[in-house]
């Protein structure tokens, strides 16, 4: 009797480890051609960082995608979505591969959602979803037929190659993956940098990859051993990035309002915090100061045109539209795409070399002993406008307009830009010009001294009329003011300052987004995060048998 109690135990205990390695069917990381995942059935990963499966981003619609996502840590940060433009209005989805080899995602009725365009007949292939988040499709020789991770959708990850010819896109909005207005991507000419782009307009660029940094992000600090590298496999060229502690959760992302978002997932407080977001600032949106101008954020007015130029709409300058830009003062001996240069007569054009810029968008660039003749190479072609020689990078050019720049305070390059002899020769006429005016305020200032000194004996009130004067002195022309930014200039601006017309979309506004963001994700978690844990093992068991199966699977798996 009593044996048979022991033996219909060790029934029941048998039974048990049968029932949790058959719900661990599920457990899968990878689908087999033929096999089909459904609307509640999940991949996970080997080592269980990420899921595959249906989701709804949006719990007050039942819209279904096919995507991928979090274990652990941030609960509805999709990296990767199939059917992002055409969502299943039920729950009768599939995700299969079938026998033509193609890996799809169709709705109930059988309607093609997506699908990854392999066509390899009958070739017994498999799909794996990889720890670092990549699904992988191979055929039964294990040769790679696809791979979502050069497919991306808005999400970087850790360990991903970005080839060069590839795109991330927003979604619509935070609740809607269907592809967004803002993409990124990797502009290569000159030498390669990441552009973002709004619509077909370009919104922001980080600058030139110099084999260290990308020149144009001035809070990149270079990492040797980490951050980004830029790799090639034959003729294709990708980039990676590393970070110090590999189980950081760290993504890139384009976000529906159109900002590159570098993200680490912070364990204590449950959200993600922001490493670094770009556009940064007004300065950082694209050309906002129009061509041959730059944008300074230490000076009031912002947009100051070059040396050598003035504003080509004056009025509307002044006003702060800068779209016009600036024009050349005076026109060069040597310009245009055919003209020869003058010999005799006209003196040659020079460079004015300008600091800590970020260098102008559509650079060319020619392989060089020096900067001397990077020099020669620019003076001696009349389309050439502006040169630099960037170690990483070696000559850079530009013909036609200079086009997006900024004066950093740290950082940046060094730009030369032609302007006509004249420019260098007319010193004197500038002295000129800045001189009169000083020697004329200058007589006036010891005649008011003067007059006050008799009036008052007081020294006192001598030195506040003179700090008043100062400050009140008229604004100065466009012309002038581009070369200095003097503090009583700027004192003066500060009270016009409000006139901008252009939305400043600052860092804390991000910041202040995304907390909201993560608000809304914590709200969320009622309707949506138990779907995702709920239906990860099976569907109909207590709390307790899910424990024993996460456990399992874990052994399993590892
Ligand atoms: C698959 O091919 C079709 C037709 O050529 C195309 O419209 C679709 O965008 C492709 N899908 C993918 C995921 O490449
Ligand atoms: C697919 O697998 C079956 C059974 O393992 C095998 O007989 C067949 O040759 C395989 N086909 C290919 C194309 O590898
Ligand atoms: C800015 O100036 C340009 C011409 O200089 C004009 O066409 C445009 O309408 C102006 N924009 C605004 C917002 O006033
Ligand atoms: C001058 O520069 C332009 C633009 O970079 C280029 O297309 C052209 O070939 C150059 N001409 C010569 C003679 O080098």
């Amino acid at each position: 009797m009593a044996s048979c109690i022991i033996i219909s135990n060790w029934y029941i205990f048998l039974f048990s480890v049968f029932y949790i390695n058959l719900l661990c069917c599920t457990c899968t990381s990878k689908i087999s051609q033929g096999e089909i995942l459904r609307d509640g059935d999940m991949l996970i990963s080997p080592k269980r960082k990420f899921l595959l499966g249906f989701f709804s981003p949006n719990v007050s619609n039942n819209q279904r995608f096919v995507g991928i996502w979090y274990v652990d840590g941030p609960k509805n940060s999709f990296v990767w979505v199939a059917n992002r433009d055409k969502p299943i209005f039920d729950k009768n989805g599939v995700f299969t591969i079938e026998k033509n080899g193609n890996l799809v995602v169709k709705n109930g009725r059988g309607d093609l959602m997506w699908t990854n365009n392999v066509t390899a007949m009958n070739n017994n292939c498999t799909a794996h979803l990889s720890d670092y988040g990549n699904l992988m499709m191979f055929n039964g020789n294990n040769k790679e037929l696809w791979q979502s991770f050069q497919h991306p959708t808005d999400t970087f990850l850790l360990d991903m190659r970005f080839y060069l010819d590839e795109v991330l896109r927003s979604w619509t909005s935070e609740s809607d993956p269907s592809p967004g207005r803002y993409s990124l991507g990797v502009n290569t000419r000159g030498s390669p940098q990441i552009v973002i782009l709004d619509g077909e307009k370009r919104r922001w660029r980080s600058g030139y990859w110099d084999g260290r940094i990308f020149t144009g992000v001035t809070d990149m600090k270079p990492e040797y051993l980490h951050g980004f590298k830029l790799y090639n496999e034959g003729d294709k060229l990708y980039f990676t990035y590393t970070v110090a502690d590999s189980s950081d959760l760290v993504r890139f992302h384009i976000s529906p309002t159109g900002y590159e978002l570098e993200q680490r997932w912070d364990k204590d407080n449950e959200n993600w915090s922001i490493i670094q977001s770009h556009p940064s600032g007004d300065c950082d949106l694209y050309n906002l100061c129009g061509n041959f101008a730059k944008c300074d954020v230490t000076y009031l007015k912002k947009c100051i045109c070059l040396v050598g130029f003035v504003p080509k709409d004056l009025g509307q300058w002044n006003a702060r539209n800068w779209s016009e830009g600036c024009v050349r003062r005076k026109e060069l001996e040597c310009r245009g795409n055919n003209s020869v240069l003058k010999s005799g007569s006209g003196k040659r054009d020079g460079f004015f070399e300008m600091e800590k810029i970020k260098l102008p968008d559509f650079a060319d660039t020619a392989y060089l002993q020096n900067i001397d003749e990077c020099r020669s190479m620019c003076l001696e072609n009349c389309s050439c406008t502006a040169y630099a020689f960037v170690s990483g990078i070696n000559c850079m050019m530009w013909s036609g307009d200079l086009v997006d720049m900024q004066q950093f305070q740290e950082g940046g390059n060094t730009l030369y830009v032609r302007l006509a002899n004249s420019e260098f020769a007319g010193s004197n006429r500038t002295v000129k010009i800045v001189v009169i005016p000083v020697m004329v305020a200058g007589a006036f200032l010891v005649c008011m001294v003067v007059f006050l000194l008799c009036k008052y004996k007081a020294k006192t009130r001598v030195s506040n009329r003179i700090n008043q004067m100062e400050t009140s002195e008229p604004t100065r022309s466009g012309e002038f003011s581009m070369d200095t930014s003097g503090a009583g200039d700027l004192s003066i601006e500060g009270h016009q300052g409000s006139g901008s017309e252009l939305i400043f979309f600052s860092f804390s506004g991000v910041a202040a987004a995304t907390d909201n963001f993560s608000n809304e994700n914590k709200l969320g978690q009622g309707g949506f995060g138990p779907v995702y844990k709920g239906k990860l093992l099976c569907r109909n068991c207590s709390e307790e048998t899910f424990k024993k199966v996460r456990t399992r699977c874990g052994g399993i798996q590892e």
